[in-house]
């Protein structure tokens, strides 16, 4: 059941602005889904294994910021959002950045239908600009909070 939910998940979320690996296919139980490396063939790390200059910590923390208004533009938060299921793929058009890549999906909210959808979508936002504000960066988890409501349909 987590495989086929998740699997919904990321198809739900081809084509968007929120990059997830491409689900490939879905039998049974079995989700195969695109590998997301670094560049060289090994798994690309997660966001908690990687130490960003100030600037790419920036510039991460405006891509999780479009991550998280993109999801709340269509009524989602992730559900178990944290520094463990972004992943650091390398940077799109030689930027030296990374570029951040949602994985483990399974309890995608809805965060208007579930009855605890708001405290889902402030929790994810909170325990990843934790990690952020520790690293020094301008992350107001708070002010996120607010624009992600205001964007929910
Ligand atoms: N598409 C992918 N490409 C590369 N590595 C991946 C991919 N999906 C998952 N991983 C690696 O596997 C780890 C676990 O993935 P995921 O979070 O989906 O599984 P999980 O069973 O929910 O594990 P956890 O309980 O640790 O979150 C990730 O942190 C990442 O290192
Ligand atoms: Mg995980």
């Amino acid at each position: 059941m987590w495989a086929r939910a998740e699997w919904g998940a990321l198809v739900q979320l081809q084509p968007s602005p929120v990059r997830v690996p491409f689900p490939v296919s879905f039998d049974s139980n079995e989700l195969l889904m695109e590998f997301i490396d670094d560049g060289e063939g090994n798994a690309a790390p997660r966001l908690a294994q990687v130490r960003p200059d100030p600037e790419a910590l920036d510039t991460l923390w405006r891509q999780f910021r479009e991550i998280v208004l993109a999801l709340a533009a269509t009524g989602h938060t992730h559900g178990d959002l944290s520094p463990y299921n972004l992943l650091v793929a390398p940077g799109v058009d030689g930027s030296p950045h990374g570029q951040l890549v949602v994985i483990d999906l399974p309890q995608l909210v809805d965060v208007v239908v579930n009855p605890d959808g708001f405290d889902y979508l402030r929790r994810d936002i909170v325990n990843v600009a934790t990690w952020f504000a520790a690293r020094r960066a301008q992350a107001d988890a708070e002010s996120l909070f607010a624009e992600a409501v205001a964007v929910l349909y």
